[in-house]
């Protein structure tokens, strides 16, 4: 047993500020020509901070927008430029009930899109207290539920559900759509594919990939393409499996004794708190991530151990399905690598896959998630048998 797996202390390191502080940069791009474009914002949670996508459709009507990010003045503005060429925001999808990521941009993207209706995943809720959508500042008057109030553009869009998964606090229901003009199809937070070099959208900030290429608090930010290529290795890491096998949390006193050095005093330094140690093969837990060294299609470790570890017959009719869309070209998730070139037969291949391989296990890496589904079982918040 490594030292890292020894460890079993709770990392305090989660009550540190998120990232980015208030200050958040907007990369667009053109993911079909023409058709789909992606908006990309970093989004923080505590010391990883990972790239989230909103995904924005052409249609007849005017323009979609999946997955909202931020309504920043920037957002706004891009938006503003693609209607002026393409017609208005006509609907806004929030299309997972349990990914707060996604659905805290939502109603201020609603404001911005005032004759925008508003489509959500069914099964909404909030914890601790479970509120109405429009206390939570969903426009009530626009709100629909997709399914329980029809969907919107069944002529150019195709809509499809998985889940729901109950979660005990919560459930776990996500919406795909087919755009069958592009031949995308757009997914949340169930399918990714993880590149080994960093998204382009850290060029204009690549500080968050060096703070955690280091391998000690009271080491400087260096940027170089090597260190920014580990920081991005680390972080994916992290956002993973929460606590990768490889990685050592220090005691809060060895890691305050080498804060607040020259040179890493600054907040997106985190004061120069770094308390991390990367232990010896590290690397591989990356590279078991990739295929042959380059990006494919994957369900997260944390879906896969924390939503689905007893329900992968679901997950798998939900591949299936998708499966038999016939002119799928992509897949665009809402979070790292897209488009992901996909077909119909790739979607076929990877359920086979799936179907074999081993499920949600509980070794190396995927220890620290097994331990939290396990405590969640113990303490009757998740049920035993699968159950929605
Ligand atoms: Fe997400």
């Amino acid at each position: 047993m490594s030292d890292a797996v020894a460890d079993q202390r709770w990392p305090w390191w989660p009550l540190l500020p998120l990232y980015p502080y208030g200050r958040r940069r907007t990369l667009v791009r053109e993911l079909v020509p023409g058709l789909v474009w992606g908006f990309e914002q970093l989004q923080g949670l505590f010391y990883v901070a990972v790239p989230i996508r909103m995904t924005v459709v052409r249609l007849r009507e005017g323009l979609l927008l999946y997955a909202p990010v931020a309504a920043t003045a920037e957002v706004i503005q891009e938006l503003r430029s693609l209607e002026a060429r393409h017609g208005p925001v006509v609907t806004i999808v929030l299309p997972t009930s349990s990914g707060l990521e996604h659905k805290l941009p939502v109603p201020a993207m609603a404001r911005a899109f005032p004759r925008a209706q508003v489509w959500v995943s069914p099964k909404q809720w909030s914890f601790p207290l479970s509120l109405p959508l429009d206390w939570l500042g969903f426009p009530a008057d626009r709100t629909r539920v997709l399914f329980e109030d029809g969907v919107p553009h069944g002529d150019a869009l195709s809509w499809h559900p998985l889940g729901p998964v109950n979660l005990g606090i919560g459930t776990f229901l996500e919406v795909a759509v087919f755009h069958r003009s592009s031949g995308a199809l757009l997914v949340t937070d169930a399918l990714v594919a993880i590149a080994p070099d960093p998204p382009q959208l850290f060029d204009a900030d690549p500080r968050p990939l060096l703070f955690h290429a280091r391998e000690r608090g009271d080491e400087q930010l260096q940027d170089t393409a090597e260190r920014r290529r580990r920081g991005w290795w680390r972080m994916v890491l992290f956002a993973s499996y929460f606590r990768p096998e490889f990685l050592q949390v220090l005691p809060l006193a060895e890691a305050l004794a080498l804060s607040c050095r020259v040179g890493v005093r600054q907040a997106e330094a985190y004061f120069g708190i770094y308390p991390f140690r990367w232990l010896p093969g590290w690397e591989a837990d990356f590279e078991a991530l990739l295929r042959g060294g380059q990006p494919h299609l994957q369900i997260a470790p944390v879906l896969e151990r924390l939503v689905f570890p007893r329900s992968k017959e679901l997950l798998l009719g939900w591949i299936r399905e998708l499966a038999g869309i016939d002119s799928l070209a992509w897949i665009i998730p809402a979070h790292y690598t897209a488009p992901v070139h996909c077909t119909s037969q790739d979607l076929c291949n990877f359920a086979g896959e799936l179907e074999t391989r081993d499920w949600a296990c509980s070794e190396g890496s995927w220890r620290f998630l097994a331990g939290l589904d396990n405590n969640l079982l113990r303490w009757r918040i998740i049920p035993r048998s699968v159950q929605n």
